[in-house]
């Protein structure tokens, strides 16, 4: 299915995955993030948040934006989904199906390189997991394929090299570098759909600021809320991974506020 206007992030919960997940989708969420990477998410507890939701009648597998990702050995500790003797096609193809058992699903929404293997730039390593990333989306195992914490020059390269491009970016963004500016005009340019995380954890000093206070006063809301309400402004799919119900509901809830255009502008341009 196309993406919801926020997705729910499962990283860092740990023995908590399977209960935060249940309750993120009964406060509303239909987007959940995660990825086979053991280290810092618990996939096979997503899993288990998600069947239970099912269970309980709560939504479809239907009604929801599965996002995974596939990450390379430097990004795991020794908890791995695949062989690492193995070829990284063969990694691709076995991390993938290590999600679909963790997720109880034969597809994922969004598939997502972790990031890529330098940052120097796409190197021959990410264009064979990216072609083998398109294979599993040829096979119908994932409907999209995404790539995160890129460079513009990344993504300039593997649009370069004449491969199918991403339809998700997703990035640390912070509003010091103009909120990725640079990326995000790329994507816009290319339709791939950017996804922010780290939005309020990045980003202290605009959560200070007066413009969003102001905004916020006058919608009865809280900074954050302005801040993910500025991010759906900009074209964002902003990501949340807070534990807290209350917060569950009121980054929901942020869709709902308004902002005027200079509002926006002068929180787009606070910082860089
Ligand atoms: N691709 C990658 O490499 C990568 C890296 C990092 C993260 N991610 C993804 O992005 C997700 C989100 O990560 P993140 O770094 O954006 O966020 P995060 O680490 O989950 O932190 C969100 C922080 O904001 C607070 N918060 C959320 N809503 C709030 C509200 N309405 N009012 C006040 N505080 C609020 C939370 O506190 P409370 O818990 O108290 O609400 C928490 O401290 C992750 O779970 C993961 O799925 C991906």
């Amino acid at each position: 299915m196309a993406p919801p206007r926020f997705l729910y992030g499962t990283a860092w919960k740990e023995d908590a995955t399977a209960a935060l997940t249940e309750l993120a989708l009964r406060a509303g969420f239909r987007g959940i993030d995660t990825a086979n990477q053991r280290r810092h998410y618990v996939e096979a507890g997503v899993g288990q948040g998600l069947a239970a939701v099912y269970q309980a009648g709560v939504v479809k597998r239907e009604d929801l934006f599965l996002q995974t990702k596939f990450t390379y050995l430097p990004g795991q500790d020794h908890r791995l989904p695949y062989d690492p003797a193995a070829s990284l096609s063969t990694q691709v193809a076995q991390s993938m199906a290590s999600s679909l058992e963790h997720l109880g699903t034969d597809h994922v929404d969004s598939y997502v390189l972790h990031g890529p293997a330098s940052g120097q730039g796409w190197s021959q390593y990410d264009v064979e997991v990216w072609a083998a990333m398109l294979k599993e989306r040829d096979a119908g195992r994932t409907r999209a394929l995404g790539v995160s914490n890129v460079s513009l020059r990344h993504l300039q390269q593997l649009v370069g090299s004449g491969a199918e491009p991403p339809a998700f970016v997703q990035n640390r963004c912070f509003a010091r570098q103009g909120w990725d500016r640079a990326v995000r005009t790329f994507c816009a340019g290319q339709r791939i759909v950017y996804q922010g995380f780290s939005l309020l954890t990045a980003n202290p000093e605009a959560l200070r600021h007066p413009v969003v206070a102001a905004a916020a006063a006058r919608n009865q809301a809280t900074p954050a809320q302005v801040i993910f309400r500025f991010a759906l402004a900009v074209g964002m799919l902003p990501l949340t991974g807070t534990t807290d119900e209350r917060h569950m509901k009121q980054d929901l809830a942020s869709d709902g506020l308004t902002l005027t255009p200079e509002e926006t502008h002068a929180i787009e341009a606070l910082a860089g």
